[in-house]
């Protein structure tokens, strides 16, 4: 959350990533819900941005229900090519015609299954960003790396490879999401999580001119029990939530804890 006096002002995002789940049934379901409670919300200002990224099967669908609503949608990746012969990729511009303002790109589960690079993650944010979406780009560590102490190393050479030149404060979302946090239960100490969004913020400064206004989203483990908390982190401008954004009450909850 930003600190009061005299600092940028950072609008707290909080983004479901639904991951592979949901069909069309549930996923309507699912979105229409929380549409209805954010038209429900006082004068429908919500205190915080709200995102769906769902499975690219239900993003037509998920864009016709959410139409008129506050609440963005978004896809989980896309290919860094325009366009062309890419069997099973997305293009960025198709997400953009789907309705989409943004796309997640270097998920973990991403690199971890498709062997994605930091060079293949900034070629897929420069494609999003030309695509005219935000990217939503996600950094974080392996547990082996922070038993090593080297949590902050890894995430600071993910940000200089995974950020395009062409990165602004209005078209770029960092995520910082440690591997060993996501889907575990288990979380960073608040301490842990502050220095290294500290750490991140002091990079994005040092390479950006409106580095100090670029969010940055915590994710991992994120739930309704844990959001106040880390939500209220120096430096936290959002959360990034997977298995708690499939429940109605849980993300409408963690949406309500943004203040
Ligand atoms: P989780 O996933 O909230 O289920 O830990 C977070 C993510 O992978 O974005």
């Amino acid at each position: 959350m930003s600190p009061a006096s005299g600092a940028p002002q950072r609008r707290t995002l909080i983004a479901g990533n639904w991951k592979m789940n949901g069909r069309r049934a549930d996923g309507l379901a699912l979105a229409e819900d929380l549409a209805r409670r954010a038209a429900g919300s006082a004068a429908g200002q919500l205190a915080c941005d709200l995102l769906i990224c769902p499975p690219t099967t239900l993003l037509i669908p998920l864009g016709e229900a959410l139409a008129g609503s506050p609440i963005a949608l978004g896809g989980q990746d896309c290919h860094w090519a325009e366009k062309g012969a890419h069997t099973g990729d997305v293009s960025a511009a198709m997400l953009a015609d789907a309705g989409c303002r943004f796309v997640i790109v270097g998920h973990s589960e991403r690199r971890a299954d498709h062997g994605e690079t930091d060079a293949a993650v900034r070629d897929k944010a420069r494609a999003a960003l030309a695509a005219g979406l935000t990217a939503i780009i996600c950094l974080g560590e392996i547990e082996a790396a922070r038993e090593r102490g080297e949590t902050l190393a890894v995430v600071e050479g993910q940000l200089n490879d995974s950020l395009p030149e062409q990165a602004s404060a209005a078209n770029t979302v960092i995520a910082y999401e440690p591997v060993w946090a996501i889907g575990s239960g288990r979380t960073p100490t608040v301490e842990e999580i502050a220095r290294v969004h500290g750490h991140l913020r002091r990079k994005l400064q040092d390479r950006m001119s409106d580095g100090d206004r670029v969010r940055i989203l915590y994710g991992g483990s994120v739930k309704a029990a844990n959001a106040a908390e880390i939500l209220a982190i120096d430096e936290v401008d959002g959360a990034l939530i997977g298995g708690a954004s499939l429940k109605a009450d849980e993300f409408w909850a963690i949406a309500q804890s943004c203040g």
